[in-house]
């Protein structure tokens, strides 16, 4: 073999060639197949937005409508998967139960696992986009003790997120626009993001050819990390810390660029964006928004604004290019739209799950070897065998 070059976190590695997502961290400029970040979350809904990742174009009405037919076709799931919910212990963090919802889905439909043919992908791509959205809403309903429930074929994609997250039982539901327009923002945001920790992971597990949801199941293990999906959780038990603390940001500056201390300005710093993170650009006046019209006041959004202001005028942070990111905002909506804490991952993974099927759907369709890293050993050289008496 040739020289190997050792690059921890793959901070330099291209890992594949990829048409989907384009980002540029210097100049804060994300695209999605060329469209603008900015365009998309004002002008497309988040299903148009899935087409466009998954399929490379944006839909006309008529390939949407059948996209959407064919989802809501599989958008049930087996009974028996409500016995897994039951068995789950009602304070279980719900990122491992849709992770285990998604990986058994699997078990319930073996068609989807082994996949080559296009039309086989298309199938299990209809299934898990039909499927998760249930899934999403039945690990919040678990949390808050409210029965299991459906969509309905009347309804839009995101406007049947709302429903069944957010249907009280014997209660009519009703749409509240702007909820339903942040939520698509928020989705349509969150839907990629080029070779990030958990996309590369699936990537990664799909390129051994398991199936496409024991691909987004590790996925989603991947995203539930603190540094990656789990911050906009994090930022929020942050910002809930520092207020029962007394609201001084200024502490939590400091704690933040001391080097002996392992607290971090959770929400700060991206590994690619080092000028702004265009997405939080977009979500910060999204937030104002929701909070004016459900005329929410809370004081946590406003610790949030003092750090950022602090933050981005201080030495340590400017030095370092560290600005806030996509999660240190979006926490702040999902709570004034009554979103429990410990589900704000799951909403990433909602958002992701698109850019997830595309980028697995992209590896399939390239024909990419299956990920296989090197390593530079640095252990113990030949060394004979000591019996378990002579050690
Ligand atoms: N607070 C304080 N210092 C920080 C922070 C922070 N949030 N982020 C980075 N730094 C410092 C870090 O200590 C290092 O300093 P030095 O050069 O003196 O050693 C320098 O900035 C570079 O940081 P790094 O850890 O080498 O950068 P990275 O690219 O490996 O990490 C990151 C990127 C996002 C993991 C990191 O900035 C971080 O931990 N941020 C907080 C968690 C967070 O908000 N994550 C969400 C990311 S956006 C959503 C997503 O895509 O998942």
């Amino acid at each position: 073999g040739g020289v190997i070059t050792i690059d921890p976190g793959f901070k330099n590695t291209g890992s594949c060639q990829s048409a989907i997502t384009f980002l540029n961290g210097e100049e804060g400029v994300l695209r999605y197949r060329g469209y603008s970040i900015e365009e998309l979350a004002e002008k497309a809904d988040f299903l148009e937005v899935a087409y466009l990742l998954i399929f490379g174009e944006l839909p006309t009405q008529e390939q949407l409508d059948k996209f959407y037919n064919d989802i809501l076709d599989n958008a049930i799931v087996d009974d028996d998967v409500k016995k897994i919910i039951d068995a789950f212990p009602k304070n279980a963090h719900p990122m491992g139960l849709l992770s285990s919802l998604t990986s058994a889905l699997t078990a319930f439909n073996p068609s989807s696992v082994n996949v080559d043919s296009e039309e086989e992908m298309y199938n299990a791509i209809v299934k898990i986009m039909g499927k998760f959205p249930v899934l999403v809403s039945w690990s919040m309903r678990k949390i808050k003790g409210l029965p299991l429930n459906y969509g309905s074929r009347k309804l839009g994609y995101v406007e049947n997120i709302m429903k069944m997250m957010f249907e009280k039982p014997n209660e009519e539901y009703e749409i509240n626009p702007i909820v339903k327009d942040a939520l698509d923002k928020l989705l349509i945001l969150h839907a990629d993001h080029e070779q990030n920790c958990s996309t590369s992971t699936v990537r990664v597990v799909g390129s051994s050819h398991a199936g496409l949801f024991a691909s987004i199941s590790a996925g989603i293990s991947a995203l539930w990390g603190p540094l990656h999906g789990g911050a906009n959780q994090a930022v929020l038990e942050m910002l809930e810390a520092i207020k029962a603390d007394g609201g001084d940001t200024k502490k939590y500056m400091a704690k933040a660029k001391d080097k002996e201390d392992p607290f971090r300005l959770m929400g700060f710093g991206h590994r690619v964006y080092k000028n702004f993170d265009p997405r939080a650009k977009i979500i910060k006046v999204a937030a104002d928004e929701v909070l004016d019209d459900l005329g929410v006041e809370d004081p946590v959004l406003d610790i949030a604004k003092g750090l950022e202001k602090e933050a981005l005028s201080d030495d340590y942070f400017v030095k370092r290019k560290l600005y806030p990111n996509v999660d240190f905002y979006s926490g702040i909506i999902y709570r004034a739209m009554d979103i429990p804490v410990e589900m704000f991952t799951v909403m990433f993974a909602l958002g992701r799950l698109p850019g997830w099927i595309a980028q697995w759907r992209e590896m399939r369709l390239r024909k990419e070897p299956i990920g296989r890293p090197r390593q530079v050993y640095t252990g113990e050289n030949y060394r004979p065998f000591v019996k378990i008496n002579k050690r």
